[in-house]
């Protein structure tokens, strides 16, 4: 039965872990294969027809390999780059993406000003920059890229991870709640909820952090039940798979979602032949 199969969820690493913590919270009946492009990340530095290769050669290793129902891009850089070419190749397929939160950010700010953090290849894109014309009206976008915060949250390197931080949220300068201030900061890759904790301490309780996970979760559950697909059986479990180093992919997911799955399922043989 189609409903019976799992959902596809990729990202360049552990980032799409915040996406997939939403989604087995909102479709707790349904199974999952996450896959860990981590071999080939950060994909925010390297460039639009890099990341839309590997898009389109993951989709079709996750549909031949998983037989997906459906397909989450859970990385901002990645959607950017891709979804539309992903959507175009299979269009059977439904293919949820995402995209940094400004219109909820611009929805809550009181001050009218709103911080963006998000890799350079999503800032760069056409579709990132097609969104931010149309909420122009609405709120003022302080835009920052953040090279190498990605790949310190992925490696879990602590202090690179706060030396960052601090040096990304003093650029988008000034926070706070009073007139002219940046008082809503949106996550926008899926990277740096995992950096939540420090962005709350450098910012203070005042300041809004908005991200996608949630919304991201509830439009997967919209897709598939317009289309039947819901699944009646399904455990909640989660498939593996990586292009990178699987203890590290284990690490994170017991660590921010307290699975302890082992994520060496189809890594190995399969991926080298997917990294060529
Ligand atoms: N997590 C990804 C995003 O949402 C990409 C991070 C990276 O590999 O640079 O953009």
């Amino acid at each position: 039965m189609d409903r019976d199969r799992p959902i596809g969820v990729f990202d360049s690493g552990v980032g799409g872990l915040s996406i997939l913590r939403a989604l087995r919270a909102e479709l707790p009946g349904e199974d999952f294969v996450y896959f860990s492009d981590a071999g080939h990340a950060p994909y925010g530095e390297k460039g639009e027809h890099f990341v839309s290769r590997r898009s389109l050669e993951i989709a079709v290793d996750l549909l031949e390999q998983h037989r997906i129902k459906a397909l989450v891009v859970a990385c901002n850089t990645a959607t950017a780059a891709a979804v539309h070419l992903l959507r175009s190749h299979h269009g059977h397929l439904p293919v949820v993406g995402v995209e940094p939160a400004l219109k909820p950010g611009a929805a809550l700010t009181k001050t009218g000003r709103v911080g963006v953090l998000a890799t350079r290849g999503t800032l760069s894109s056409a579709k990132f920059q097609t969104l931010l014309t149309s909420l122009r009206h609405q709120a003022d976008f302080v835009l920052v890229p953040c090279d190498g915060l990605a790949a310190a949250i992925e490696a879990g390197d602590e202090a690179r991870v706060r030396e960052l931080c601090r040096r990304y949220t003093v650029e988008v300068c000034c926070f706070g709640t009073g007139p002219g201030e940046i008082d809503t900061l949106v996550l926008g890759c899926t990277h740096y909820p995992f950096a939540e904790a420090t962005f709350r301490e450098l910012l203070g309780p005042a300041v809004q952090l908005v991200e996608t996970g949630q919304p991201v979760a509830r439009q997967t559950r919209r897709l598939l039940e317009a289309r039947n697909l819901l699944n009646p059986h399904g455990r909640g479990g989660v498939q593996w798979r990586t292009t990178g180093a699987p203890e590290s992919l284990q690490a994170a997911a017991a660590r921010w979602l307290g699975l302890v799955e082992r994520p060496a399922a189809g890594s190995g043989d399969d991926d080298l032949k997917l990294a060529a």
